[in-house]
């Protein structure tokens, strides 16, 4: 067994939503330790939390320029090698760029940045440092969607001709009504989240779940906001039709506001022989139907299933497995390129996604404020 990887965490403190995600997903197939980190600007907090994680002390810092700056003072036999970006959309950025500048690793949350400007300099910085860039696109690391992925290449739709994916929240009713609690939060302050809140958020999600599994680029969009009150500047309701290519079309519809919805990412990819249908909220079941034959259920762990699919399965078919899975699958593919191993290219999304997810984002923004236009994608 290779030695640990040597992981540092910016963000992702003990108030946050995706650290804990993180730290779990990253120690499950024992590849990595965590062993800095600046968990939130607030110091006294940030040693409370890693005293209560158990972490030692000596290597959590006071911000994120202190924590680069000291890593590289140590022996690299010591220093870290990858570090995971988990702090609100507009540090994602200037992070992930200093890290990537001084030769690091790096599992970034996404959006990866909040503009494509960003996102291309992103990848200008990343091709000089040669390092690895995995950003976490969770559902991607899904046993079903990894074996959507891998049947739909192989031909079992035949040619995809309708695309839907969904994501549906409803958290955002609890604040939205109210100005003041409204803009408390940083998903709906464009200075933290960047120019798009539901887009952004999950509305990207969906995107990449659908250039994930079909394999094919979104070439052209148009879409329909909905900001709810003219004092809110961030869209926090969309729907947005996708063209993939002449005859494939569909739509990708994401709400924040989709009262009662809590994690409703589905996707619906249909094609002259067959389709799948797939829920986020039941992810050991993977549909495929059919106009002739009846409708056949795929589940993980099955001798059935793709390599890839059932690289993301530990146990034996039965025990389901989840979110924390599905986001270790995208640690343990990260651990293999940064070993320098084979590895799948399904394993993680990678800076191409971050720029196509940016590209995405500000499409649909530019294509709603010109009064629903169609827009095409780089
Ligand atoms: N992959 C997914 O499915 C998924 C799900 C949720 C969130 N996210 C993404 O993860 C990121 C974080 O989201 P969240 O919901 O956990 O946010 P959050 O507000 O719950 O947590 C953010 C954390 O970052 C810390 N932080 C803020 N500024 C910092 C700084 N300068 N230095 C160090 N730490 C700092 C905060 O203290 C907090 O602990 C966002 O970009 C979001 O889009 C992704």
């Amino acid at each position: 067994m290779p030695k640990k990887l040597r992981l540092g965490i910016v963000g992702g403190g003990g108030d946050s939503l995706i650290g804990i995600l993180h730290r779990v997903a990253s120690q499950i197939n024992d590849n990595y330790e965590i062993v800095a980190a600046v968990f939130t600007p607030d110091f006294e907090n940030n040693m409370g939390f890693a005293q209560e994680i158990d972490m030692p002390l000596n290597r959590v810092y006071r911000d994120f320029d202190i924590f680069v700056n000291e890593e590289m003072q140590l022996p690299e036999s010591e220093r870290i090698e990858v570090c995971a970006v988990l702090t609100p959309n507009f540090l994602h950025f200037p992070m992930a760029l200093k890290l990537l500048e001084n030769g690091f690793h790096v599992i970034c949350e996404k959006p990866m940045t909040t503009s494509l400007q960003e996102a291309k300099a992103l990848q200008e910085a990343h091709k000089e440092a040669g390092t690895v860039f995995a950003l976490t696109h969770t559902y991607t690391g899904y046993p079903m969607v990894r074996q959507m992925r891998e049947m739909i290449k192989a031909g079992a739709l035949g040619k995809i001709h309708k695309v839907d994916a969904a994501y549906y929240q409803g958290w955002v009713n609890t604040v939205i009504h109210h100005e003041a609690k409204r803009t408390a939060v940083w998903r709906l302050d464009p200075e933290k989240a960047g120019i798009s809140s539901c887009m952004g958020d999950i509305g990207v999600h969906a995107f990449n779940m659908l250039e994930y599994t079909t394999g094919l680029k979104v070439e052209s969009i148009l879409s329909d906001f909905n900001y709810l009150y003219k004092e809110n500047t961030m869209d926090i309701d969309g729907t947005v039709l996708v063209r993939m290519g002449e005859y494939v079309k569909g739509v990708i519809r994401a709400s924040q506001v989709a009262t009662g919805e809590e994690n409703g990412l589905t996707i619906a990819i249909y094609g002259d022989k067959a389709a799948f249908k797939w829920e986020q909220e039941n992810p050991n079941f993977l549909y495929m139907l059919s106009d002739t034959e009846p409708t056949q259920v795929y589940k993980p762990g099955h001798a059935y299933n793709s390599v890839l699919s059932l690289d993301g399965t530990k146990l034996p078919a039965g025990h389901p497995e989840g979110i924390f899975d599905a986001m270790a699958n995208i640690y343990k593919g990260a651990a293999r390129a940064i070993r320098g191993q084979i590895y799948n290219e399904g394993e993680f999304p990678t800076m191409l996604d971050g720029v196509r997810g940016m590209n995405f984002i500000e499409a649909t923004v530019e294509s709603h404020k010109k009064g629903n236009v169609w827009v095409n994608l780089e």
